[in-house]
């Protein structure tokens, strides 16, 4: 196929929502085009390899290319179907950054043609199909709802599952109009097995939202109610336990915070848009954000007095088995701590490119005063607690995600600490 040649779907934006949705596109047999600003991006994938962690994608990669169904370019080029995955940060005062979107949007423009169909699949705050999308694909002069099609498909797998999830997830389908969700159905039914369920743009844009900002709002109950339990003594875990006997209550997980590109972010969309009406959802945030910093507060009372403690951080990423360090609160913890003057070592053997100097386990531990599990990464869970105090200079380990078996670290001689307990060692 030559480069200007018609493509059925050209995917802007090859991270970890559109490469994986190119590559199953591409494998039910569609010719896909995708697209991408980063040229490394666009190369990597380009001879069949990929640029992210993610379980299978490196087969489908590899198979979509090999079959020539799959290729990649730096620019957009005509196509029946343009889906846009790129990037919706917020900026250093919680706004939603819309740039990519506009970026990616706008780069289609002088590729439309009547009858396509342009499906936003990146997170965006309610009301950005019709208010910011749409202006723009109708400076091609085709009116949308007549002669072009426009949909939002929220994303809602989950990174490490994310071409199991791709495929049995249901699917929220906002159309402009009938037409539109219709039409984007059948883009997904090439792979999609889940239920799909079509609506108009704004509910389902505010659908994706919503489901993230439900998980933040339920994991800052959860962190609240782990503080509470160090105050009072006792231990989150057994209170989470029995509190979720009862059939209608879903206590979530405590931690040092939330991270990645999702429940961290788009709760902000709400707040930004709608400040007065939004108290319960900014708190929210306000309480997950503070997590690291009692991450920190404890770390130092279990160092006590020790003038520049050593501290083995375990874990960048922002959950566990991902190599994704989005608004990852471990990388706060380490900030924080190296604030306070500690001397720190970082380790996640995930992280091929990390804003700071990682090093192996057994460099990172050595004469570690404490050592604090960040990132859930199954590694540390394994990690043998007679191996680490070889190593260590202090038995101290401190555990953010009740992930380690604790009676195991305290037979090692390990003083050991869980986020969320305030029982003191057994
Ligand atoms: N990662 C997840 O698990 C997940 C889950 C659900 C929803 N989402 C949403 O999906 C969207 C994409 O997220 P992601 O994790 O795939 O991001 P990502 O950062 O992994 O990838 C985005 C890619 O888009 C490229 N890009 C940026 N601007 C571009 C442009 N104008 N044209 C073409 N390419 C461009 C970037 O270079 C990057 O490679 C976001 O809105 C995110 O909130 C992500």
């Amino acid at each position: 196929m030559a480069d200007n040649a018609h493509y059925d779907i050209c995917v802007m934006g090859l991270g970890y929502i559109g490469l994986p949705t190119a590559a199953m596109l591409a494998t039910s047999g569609a010719m896909v085009l995708g697209v991408d600003t980063n040229a490394a991006v666009v190369d990597t994938v380009g001879r069949g390899g990929i640029h992210i962690e993610e379980p299978g994608l490196k087969t489908v990669v590899r198979a979509a290319i090999g079959s020539g169904h799959l290729r990649t370019a730096a620019a957009a080029a005509p196509a029946g179907v343009f889906i846009i995955a790129v990037p919706t940060p917020i900026t250093p005062d919680k706004r939603a950054d819309m740039a990519c979107v506009v970026g990616a949007v706008e780069a289609i423009v002088p590729h439309l043609r009547p009858g396509n169909l342009v499906i936003l699949e990146s997170t965006s705050p309610p009301g950005t199909c019709a208010g910011l999308v749409r202006p723009i694909l109708e400076r091609s002069g085709l009116k949308v709802g007549e002669s072009l099609h426009l949909a939002h498909c929220p994303e809602r797998v989950l990174p490490g599952r994310i071409l199991t999830e791709l495929i049995a997830n249901d699917r929220v389908i906002g159309g402009h109009d009938r037409a539109s969700a219709e039409k984007a159905r059948e883009v997904y039914a090439r792979f999609v097995e889940g239920e799909m369920f079509l609506t108009d743009t704004t509910t389902a844009e505010m659908v994706k939202i919503i489901e993230n900002t439900y998980r933040d709002v339920n994991i800052a109950l959860a962190n609240e109610t782990a503080v509470l339990c160090e105050k009072l003594g006792i231990d989150f875990w057994d209170v989470a336990r029995f509190a979720n006997r009862h059939p209608r209550v879903q206590l979530h997980h405590a931690g040092p915070g939330v991270g990645g590109h999702c429940i961290s972010v788009d709760p902000w969309f709400l707040v930004e848009r709608f400040p007065a009406d939004t108290p319960l959802i900014g708190l929210a945030r306000t309480r997950n954000d503070a997590m690291p910093a009692h991450v920190v507060a404890r770390i130092l009372e279990i160092v006590g007095d020790r003038p520049n403690p050593a501290v083995a951080a375990l874990g960048l990423a922002y959950k566990g088995n991902v190599d994704d360090l989005r608004e990852s609160p471990a990388l706060e913890v380490v900030r924080l701590l190296r604030e306070k003057g500690c001397e720190v070592r970082v380790n996640d053997p995930l992280v091929k490119r990390a804003p700071c100097e990682t090093l192996p386990l057994e460099d990172c531990l050595k004469d570690a005063d404490c050592a604090v599990v960040l990132t859930a990464h199954d590694v540390y869970a394994e990690l043998d607690p007679a191996w680490a105090g070889t190593l260590m200079r202090g038995r101290n380990l401190y555990d953010t995600h009740h992930l380690v078996n604790p009676a195991a670290w305290r037979a090692a001689g390990f003083n050991v600490t869980v986020l969320g307990s305030g029982r003191s060692a057994e």
